[in-house]
């Protein structure tokens, strides 16, 4: 959440600042600023609002120079407004920064500075730390930004730009990723990769703790305690290809029309097709290992936790191991001890979720071993674990989770089949082989089955709120689709264990109540039918999700979408297709940002 871009070189920064600002957006966007440095002069522009809005306003002449910090916000201390956007400064102006991550004794700080005289005008804790680094400030930036590390506690990354160090940026991190790309005659800092493609060909990452000093010229590293590291810069490689809409209207979109082939790559990169094995290389887990587990805790937060609760039913079913979802900003609250039969496994797509990693750390100190499904490998949580399961997604711009999701569903299914490969099952993988295959090209006609859903979007766009019901495998199906509709639309929906609609939900139900029901097979489906019956007694409108060979479902809704019939515990992934759609064209019929949903952040690095 939040972004930092920085750049010092022999052009003009602020362009370079705009152009990072909008393409870390996607992290926070409630606010946006710059700062730009010229003959020792600071100048600042900022708002509350997005940066197409912004950045046309600010004057070019007044912004002009060579060395520049800038920031996106997503707001944690403070509403979003001028005063409280990025960059922050001291009371005297010598100083600015951008932060992203939060300052956990921002309170006593503020009263030791406000006892010592200064007046705060903000209400982040981002301007503590303009102060603090103003006040210890002598001249050398290392021990300037040792100072202010040694008093603060938290997760942060921080860049500074002082009035009397003229072209250069001072990056300071702790917790929070930050990156250093270097450039001809030119160099750039920013909090995630993206930012730095197309100008930067090399990247210094820095470590926790480290301080950098970023000139035209290049960085030189710092340990805490003021040492200077060695480090070779890697090249910089990014899918350029990842960088563009590829003439899609929304990136929401492109996304979702990507999955059938981040499926496919998976799929192949995961089956052993000599051996018929499922191949986790980074597991870091032995079979004996996997043995010797006697429970499963999946954590994760958002999309990531519904993803985390099929998993836990798919370890159940094919491992024969207890296992269970808990919200990663839950799980650290458990008073229990773990011990290493306790597997816990984190999933998140950004690999930074603050939640999440909290309930990693708990899980290490309680003693649990720990594997994480992530779509970053780079990052906070993929560094803790001991194991990786690497999701291969891509990078995903919108801020709703999409390709995400069905990502991790195949990467869980995976892992659950290892696991009770490991346990004894060898032939756990056999009767799934057929539906991995012929996945990615159901998917592909669930997202050709888009006409289906546009109808249905077109009677249901006017909901106030919605019901959404699953059994099974396709409980995750019908919270993750609420979740989509909540998150894109703004229509209240809640997903629901369809045995659960008659104990409460079901006072709810009407024709005004859109329902959508995910049909699923067997004994499950059976089940639904009688759930879907009992909405249709109450003058419920039902939209049903049903497989291609379901005859009864068409007979008992009112809308139906059609999706390719597949094996129980695969099916899922493409049941969650056509409720992607369906929130992403109501939110364009409602007019609503789809990329970026309102109050959301692509990354929560708070708890
Ligand atoms: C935020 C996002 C959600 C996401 C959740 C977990 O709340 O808005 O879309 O599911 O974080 O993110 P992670 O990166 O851990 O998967």
């Amino acid at each position: 959440m939040c972004g930092i871009i920085g750049y010092t070189g022999e052009g003009e920064a602020l362009p370079v600042l705009v152009e990072g600002i909008r393409l870390l957006s996607y992290r926070g966007y409630d606010s946006a600023g710059v700062a730009v440095e010229r003959d020792g002069a600071l100048v600042v522009e900022k708002d509350k609002g997005r940066i197409e809005d912004l950045a046309p306003s600010w004057d070019r002449t007044r912004l002009a120079g060579r060395t520049g910090i800038g920031h996106t916000r997503w707001a944690t201390h403070g509403r979003p407004s001028r005063v409280n956007a990025h960059p922050q400064s001291d009371a005297a102006g010598d100083v600015v920064v951008v932060h992203n991550g939060v300052l956990d004794n921002d309170i006593a700080l503020r009263e030791e500075l406000a006892a010592a005289g200064v007046g705060f005008v903000s209400e982040t804790d981002t301007e503590v730390f303009a102060h603090l680094f103003a006040r210890t400030f002598r001249g050398d930036p290392v021990a300037t930004a040792r100072g202010v590390l040694a008093r603060c506690h938290g997760r942060f990354a921080l860049l500074f730009l002082h009035r009397r160090l003229p072209g250069t940026l001072v990056a300071v991190r702790r917790g929070s990723p930050l990156l250093v790309g270097l450039g001809r005659g030119e160099c750039l800092v920013a909090s995630d990769v993206r930012a730095l493609a197309g100008r930067a060909d090399r990247v210094l990452e820095l470590e926790e703790d480290e301080i950098a000093v970023v000139t035209p010229a290049g960085a030189t590293v710092h340990a805490a305690d003021g040492r200077r590291v060695t480090r070779e810069p890697k090249a910089l490689r990014y899918d350029e290809a990842s960088l563009g809409r590829g003439g899609f209207p929304h990136w929401t979109l492109k996304e979702i029309h990507e999955q059938p082939e981040r499926l496919a790559d998976l799929v192949a990169a995961r089956i052993d097709p000599v051996h018929g094995r499922v191949r986790l290389d980074e597991l870091a887990l032995s079979d004996a290992d996997l043995a010797s587990l006697d429970r499963v805790d999946l954590v994760g937060s958002g999309t990531a936790s519904y993803a985390a609760m099929f998993g836990a039913r798919a370890i159940e079913a094919l491992a024969g191991l207890p296992a269970r979802m808990v919200p990663g900003s839950e799980y650290d609250a458990l008073p229990e001890t773990l011990g290493p039969r306790r597997l816990v496994v984190a999933v998140s797509q950004s690999g930074e979720t603050a939640d999440t990693h909290a309930a990693v750390e708990a899980a290490k100190a309680a003693g649990a071993r720990t594997v994480g499904v992530l779509n970053a490998r780079a990052s906070r949580i993929a560094r803790s674990v001991e194991g990786f399961v690497d999701i291969h997604a891509g990078p995903e711009i919108g801020v709703a989770s999409t390709k995400v999701y069905t990502s991790m569903l195949l990467s869980l299914l995976l892992l659950a089949v290892r696991i009770a490969e490991a346990r004894g099952r060898r032939g756990a993988l056999m009767p799934l082989r057929p539906g991995l295959d012929a996945l990615p090209d159901a998917v592909r006609r669930a997202v050709a089955g888009a006409p289906a859903v546009k109808d249905v979007a077109r009677e249901v766009h006017r909901a106030q709120n919605m019901l959404y019901l699953g059994r099974g495998p396709d409980h995750a199906t019908a919270v993750e689709g609420a979740l989509k509709m909540k998150e894109i639309s703004y229509i209240h929906a809640e997903g629901y264990a369809a045995g659960e609609m008659k104990h409460g939900p079901i006072a709810l139900v009407s024709w005004d109540v859109p329902t959508v029901a995910v049909m699923g097979h067997g004994e499950h489906r059976t089940r639904m039918l009688s759930n879907v019956r009992e909405v249709k007694a109450r003058d419920g409108l039902v939209i049903a999700v049903a497989a291609e060979d379901d005859a009864d479902s068409p007979k008992v809704s009112d809308l139906l979408v059609q999706v390719p019939t597949l094996h129980p515990w695969i099916a899922p992934i493409v049941h969650v297709v056509p409720l992607q759609l369906l929130a992403y064209e109501v939110a364009k019929r409602r007019g609503c940002d789809i990329d970026q949903p309102r109050n959301l952040a692509k990354s929560v690095t708070v708890q």
